[in-house]
This record gives C-alpha cells, sequence and structure tokens, in this order.
C-alpha cells in the first residue's frame, strides 16, 4: 500500500499549505488549515484504489420504514409515528430536564408490550437507574439494564444481540471510546463513539436513542456534532422552575419537523398533556391590562398561549427591555415599529415581555399578540377576554397574513373563545376563511388601528 498523500487545506479561502500552520497565509484566518487525504488520478485519468458504485434509479420499492411506536402518544407524534429500525435519534436537552425518565418511560412501554429494550447507563448506576423506575412505577418492565460506559463492550454486547428493537444509550457525554485518547465528553470522544454506535444500529437494524446533554447556548460539546450523524434531533425543553416540558423536533429524517409533544413532569414520571392550550391557559386571570392570548401553531398542532408585557417607567438612563419566550430581536423591532408608525412612546419606559407556561413561540404569527399585550399594558385597558389574536407585523406597520388561520380558530373555539383579531386578508381576501359559529373575525390591516382600539390617550402623541 502506498502512504496515503495528504495535503493542509484552508476552509475559509481554499488556498493549499504544503504543512500545517495556525494561519492561512493566503486569506490571513486562524485555524482554518485541515488536514485532507488526496485522491490521485492513476494512469491514463483513472482514480486509484476504490470500487465503482451501483446507482439505481429514483422508483424503486418505497416501502415505509416499519416503526415501533412507544404507545406515549406525544412521543410518538414527534418521532413521526415511531421508532425506526436502523435509525439513531438525538434526545437533547438541558440537565435534569427529564431526558433519562423519558427513555425509561419509552423503554419501559416497549418493553411491555413484548420488545426487546436494552438501557445503557453510563451517568447512573444499576441501582440508582432501579431506583427511578420503582419511583414511575415500572420496576417490572422487562427492560434490559446495564451500566457501562466503554464502547467497545457494549459493541460487543449488542453485536450478540442484534434483534433489539430499541437500545438508549444515557448520555453520549459519558461513553468513551479507548482508540481515541481524549477524555469522555470532549468532541473527539462524543463523535467517534456516536459513529461507532450508529453504525452497529445500521447493521443490527436496531433503533438508536442517544441522550445528550447541552447547555442553554450549546456550550458543552457533543450535541451540537452529532446533529449531522443522527436521523432525528428532539429537543427537550422548559423551564426547570415549569412542571410543562416540551419536546420538539428539530430534525427528522423520518416525519416532520416543528413537530411538538408536551409533558408535565409530576411526581411519578412524565405525563402526556393532550390539549397542551387547556394547560397554558388554565392559569390566566381575566381583565389584567397587558396580556393577550395568542393562537399560535407548533408543527401541525395549533397551540394557544397567554402573551404578557409589563411596562415600567425608566425616566432616565437606558429603559431595559427582556422578553421570555420570546426573541429578543423581535421584541425591539415590535416596540420601532409600534413607536414610529402607531405612536406608542415606549422609550422611557422599562418592556418586560413573557410567553405563560414556559413555551418558547417561534412565529412570526405572534407579532399581533404582543403588539396587543404592548398596547394593551400601555393604555392600562385589558384585551377582550375572549379574544385571540394572530399576525405578522411588516416593518411599515401593516398586519399580515398568516398560515393555518382555520385551524387556529378551530382550537379558539374549542376552549370557549368567540372573537379572533387578524390579519385582514385572511378575514377578507378571496379565500374566505372558515371561521366556527359565533366565531367573530375582527380585521387588523395596521397596528396603528390595534393601537387606537385601547383608547389610551396618554400614550397617543399623533
Ligand atoms: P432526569 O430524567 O434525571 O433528567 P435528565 O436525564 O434530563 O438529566 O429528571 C430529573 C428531574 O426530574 C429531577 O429534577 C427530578 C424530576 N423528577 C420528577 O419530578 N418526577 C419523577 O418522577 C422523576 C423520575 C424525576
Ligand atoms: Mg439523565
Amino acid at each position: 500500500m502506498p502512504k496515503p498523500v495528504v495535503r493542509f487545506v484552508c476552509q475559509s479561502c481554499g488556498a493549499i499549505a504544503a504543512k500545517w500552520v495556525g494561519r492561512c497565509e493566503t486569506c490571513g484566518e486562524w485555524n482554518t488549515i485541515v488536514e485532507e487525504p488526496v485522491v490521485r488520478p492513476g494512469p491514463a485519468g483513472k482514480v486509484l484504489g476504490g470500487r465503482s458504485v451501483a446507482f439505481v434509479d429514483l422508483a424503486g420499492s418505497p416501502a415505509p420504514p416499519a416503526r415501533a411506536a412507544t404507545g406515549i402518544a406525544e412521543l410518538d407524534r414527534v418521532l413521526g409515528g415511531g421508532l425506526v429500525p436502523g435509525s439513531a435519534v438525538l434526545v437533547g436537552g438541558d440537565p435534569g430536564i427529564g431526558k433519562s425518565t423519558l427513555l425509561l418511560q419509552a423503554a419501559a412501554r416497549l418493553a411491555n408490550a413484548g420488545r426487546r429494550v436494552l438501557y445503557v447507563s453510563g451517568e447512573e448506576s444499576v441501582d440508582q437507574v432501579r431506583l427511578r423506575a420503582r419511583r414511575l412505577g415500572l420496576a417490572d418492565a422487562p427492560v434490559e439494564l446495564a451500566a457501562a460506559v466503554n464502547v467497545r463492550d457494549i459493541a460487543a454486547s449488542l453485536e450478540a444481540t442484534r434483534d433489539g428493537v430499541l437500545v438508549v444509550i444515557d448520555s453520549i457525554q459519558t461513553m468513551w471510546l479507548d482508540a481515541i485518547e481524549s477524555a469522555p465528553g470532549t468532541v473527539g470522544q462524543v463523535r467517534a463513539c456516536s459513529f461507532e454506535l450508529i453504525r452497529l444500529a445500521k447493521a443490527g437494524s436496531f433503533a438508536l436513542a442517544l441522550i445528550g446533554h447541552v447547555t442553554k447556548d450549546g456550550a458543552l460539546a457533543g450535541p451540537r456534532v452529532l446533529e449531522h450523524m443522527v436521523d432525528a434531533v428532539l429537543y427537550f425543553e422548559g423551564d426547570r422552575g415549569h412542571q410543562f416540558r416540551i419536546l420538539r423536533a428539530v430534525k427528522n429524517r423520518f416525519g416532520a419537523t416543528d413537530e411538538i409533544g408536551v409533558f408535565e413532569m409530576t411526581g411519578h414520571g412524565l405525563a402526556e398533556v393532550a390539549n397542551p392550550s387547556a394547560l397554558f391557559l388554565a392559569e390566566r386571570r381575566g381583565n389584567i391590562a397587558g396580556s393577550a392570548v395568542f393562537a399560535g401553531l407548533e408543527g401541525t398542532r395549533p397551540v394557544l398561549v397567554e402573551i404578557q408585557a409589563l411596562l415600567a417607567p425608566n425616566p432616565g438612563g437606558s429603559p431595559r427591555r427582556a422578553a421570555i419566550g420570546w426573541d429578543a430581536g423581535r421584541l425591539a423591532m415590535l416596540l420601532a415599529v409600534l413607536e414610529t408608525r402607531a405612536g406608542l412612546r415606549l422609550n422611557a419606559t422599562d418592556v418586560y415581555l413573557n410567553v405563560a407556561g414556559g413555551l418558547r413561540v417561534n412565529e412570526p404569527a405572534a407579532d399581533l399578540a404582543v403588539a396587543a399585550a404592548l398596547a394593551s399594558a400601555a393604555s392600562n385597558q385589558p384585551t377582550s377576554a375572549g379574544t385571540v389574536y394572530f399576525g405578522e407585523v411588516g416593518l411599515s406597520g401593516e398586519v399580515r397574513q398568516v398560515a393555518q388561520a382555520e385551524a387556529r380558530l378551530k382550537e379558539a373555539a374549542k376552549l370557549g373563545f368567540d372573537s379572533a383579531a387578524l390579519p385582514r386578508r385572511v378575514a377578507r381576501g378571496s379565500r374566505v376563511v372558515l371561521a366556527p359559529d359565533r366565531m367573530r373575525l375582527e380585521e387588523i390591516g395596521h397596528v396603528a388601528d390595534l393601537v387606537a382600539r385601547f383608547a389610551g390617550d396618554q400614550v397617543r402623541n399623533t
């Protein structure tokens, strides 16, 4: 075998260097030089070494992947119907959010349904996992449990047990491969261990669930580099101070992304929440200025949440703006639009925005509800208790159409709301939205119209 030929390529500008250097001499970037193998053409332009790959046509037998439903409906929906054999799923989230609990509950359900399930814990001892199982009332489930961290040992055990339907690795940060010198949890280890485990899953056709810890800024090594290697990435999020937990698919090769599952952490494990809107609105108190209900959409599912705004005078200094559960940049933009296009003066006011219940809202459709909460807080006039809001706000203050108005309205009607403030095009356009009976639609064409409804003369300077 001839020695493999390598070269050093800058990942920033593509320049080729003769040896590794810390700084690219062409573009001046630091730490961009990476060693790459060189594929040399052989005599007469032929590539040396390597067999030709068989290409097939796009048609063929597209058999849908056989799935193993876990029986936890909220989890199955996020997975796109259940676990797919030969696939790898990464379940990421902050430490202590409930990843081990969720996977142990899913493992027990599958095992009770007669599937083979192996649970490998690298974080907790066998006794600790047993204690958790007892607390969850799952001690009798025939899950096969082991405490191990060495991927070579795990691989040897898995090769002998190829029929395992689900293998849970808790967590990938504790796994360790002796071929790599760095410590467990480092990017190199996490990547190498995952690569090995995923290869085994594909070869043995079992479903692999990898648990991964991630901090708020994704700083902890691991999950970010893993996202490219696995077939599905689910993030388990929520505030530890709240009992709600949201499982969100951010990548799924076998289903839709943006789908969410909602759980509630109880004294005996995670309980499914079939009707999240009712839960998110449970603690809402009517007739309070600064609160508006947003008819949102998470994946295919309509979810109603309460948006709360609080304004506090701050005559001197620079005013504070803080948003929990919503994008701070979007809040700044909306405040600028309200000020410039609707004359709402908030420049000497601290603004706090909160999405009640711990949900994180990513939809621009929430703009109108946020604007309503802010206008309501500014005028000290409550929004009407039976009204939901949705619509995107543009930079000129126009309220723009959003997707799936009908689903939002249906959910609102189901929860007893009798009116909706929504973009004009939705209410009047050529394709008239089929609003449920008794639902009153109020068209809002511009945020100035919205602000004008809250008759707060003290804040309107235009
Ligand atoms: P855990 O699943 O260990 O989190 P992770 O694996 O993501 O680190 O969950 C830990 C938290 O959940 C812990 O603070 C205790 C709480 N918990 C309950 O409230 N009820 C329960 O039944 C269980 C098992 C845990
Ligand atoms: Mg855990």
